[in-house]
């Protein structure tokens, strides 16, 4: 892994297409059409009315999007969708080459589908913006930003593409796919297990709140905002996260035991002063 603060090539304003409008591709959007990007986009869903007020050309066509003369395609679909989404691109539309980029919370996965996917001449780049629209809502400086260079030759625009986040005050990571999803699974997928597992207990505020359960209640409410294709993504989607999953199990277990192990010595203690 490398942490970068500049990259050489002066940024330039780059037309980017977006597949997949749901929540975080509106999120990332209010930056980029700030910084003085174009925007355009497709969506399964129709954001016409949205796309009007926010200064973005909506495509009800996919097509249409491709044949616009892109600098960028950028992949905002949900992790499960991605493989469908991709396959059914008309990327012969393409007019000429360009550079996919994806913002998935995982990446082996998206790495391995573009490559497949995509023509020989379509530069690809894997990102993860390691934040969403609570912990960047008063912008990104010092928030992560995950990247691999899969095949780039177009240096000009992929470094025009970073300067978007780099330029904000992103801590820029460089590392393999398979680097982020072993660390991606020890962490973000963890964090997002007991988001979950504490909205199953429907845990609540009360009036004799701790610091820590503040943060517990924070957390679960962070993550259940967000969608289950998502969470169940992080799982399904990455290699590592079953074997995670079963470490929470067993450390639960261990945590558990050693409780009732204590529970077991007094009791006997007791026994044995009451005889
Ligand atoms: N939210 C975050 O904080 C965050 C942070 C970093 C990275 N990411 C990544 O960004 C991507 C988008 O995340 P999200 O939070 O917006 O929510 P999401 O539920 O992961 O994805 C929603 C997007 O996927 C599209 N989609 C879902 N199922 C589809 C299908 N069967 N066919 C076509 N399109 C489909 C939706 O299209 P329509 O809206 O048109 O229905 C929408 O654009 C995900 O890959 C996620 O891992 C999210």
């Amino acid at each position: 892994m490398s942490v970068s603060s500049s990259h050489p090539a002066a940024s330039r304003n780059l037309k980017i297409g977006i597949v997949g409008l749901g929540p975080f591709a509106q999120f990332l959007s209010k930056t980029m059409i700030r910084q003085g990007h174009i925007l355009r986009a497709a969506s399964r869903t129709d954001y016409s009315n949205l796309c009007a007020q926010m200064g973005i050309s909506f495509f009800r066509n996919v097509d249409e999007l491709l044949e616009a003369e892109n600098d960028v395609i950028l992949i905002c679909t949900s992790i499960l969708s991605l493989s469908e989404v991709l396959q059914s691109l008309p990327l012969h539309r393409l007019k000429r080459p360009t550079l996919f980029v994806d913002v998935l919370s995982v990446k082996e996965h998206p790495r391995n589908v573009l490559l497949q996917v995509l023509p020989e001449e379509s530069d690809v780049l894997c990102t993860h913006p390691m934040f969403g629209s609570d912990s960047g809502k008063d912008g990104w400086k010092d928030l992560n930003f995950m990247y691999e260079r899969v095949r780039i030759r177009d240096e000009d625009t992929c470094s025009s593409f970073l300067q978007i986040f780099e330029s904000e005050g992103c801590r820029m990571l460089e590392m393999s796919c398979e680097e982020h999803d072993k660390m991606a699974a020890r962490s973000q997928f963890i964090t997002h297990v007991i988001g979950r597992t504490l909205s199953e207990m429907e845990i609540q505020s009360t009036s004799i709140d701790t610091k820590g359960f503040e943060t517990l209640v924070h957390l679960k409410e962070n993550t259940v905002r967000l969608s289950f294709d998502l969470f169940s993504g992080l799982f399904l989607r990455n290699r590592f996260a079953q074997q995670e999953l079963e470490n929470i199990e067993l450390a639960f277990n261990k945590v558990k035991q050693k409780l009732v192990e204590k529970m077991n010595e007094e009791q006997n203690l007791n026994n044995s002063t009451l005889r």
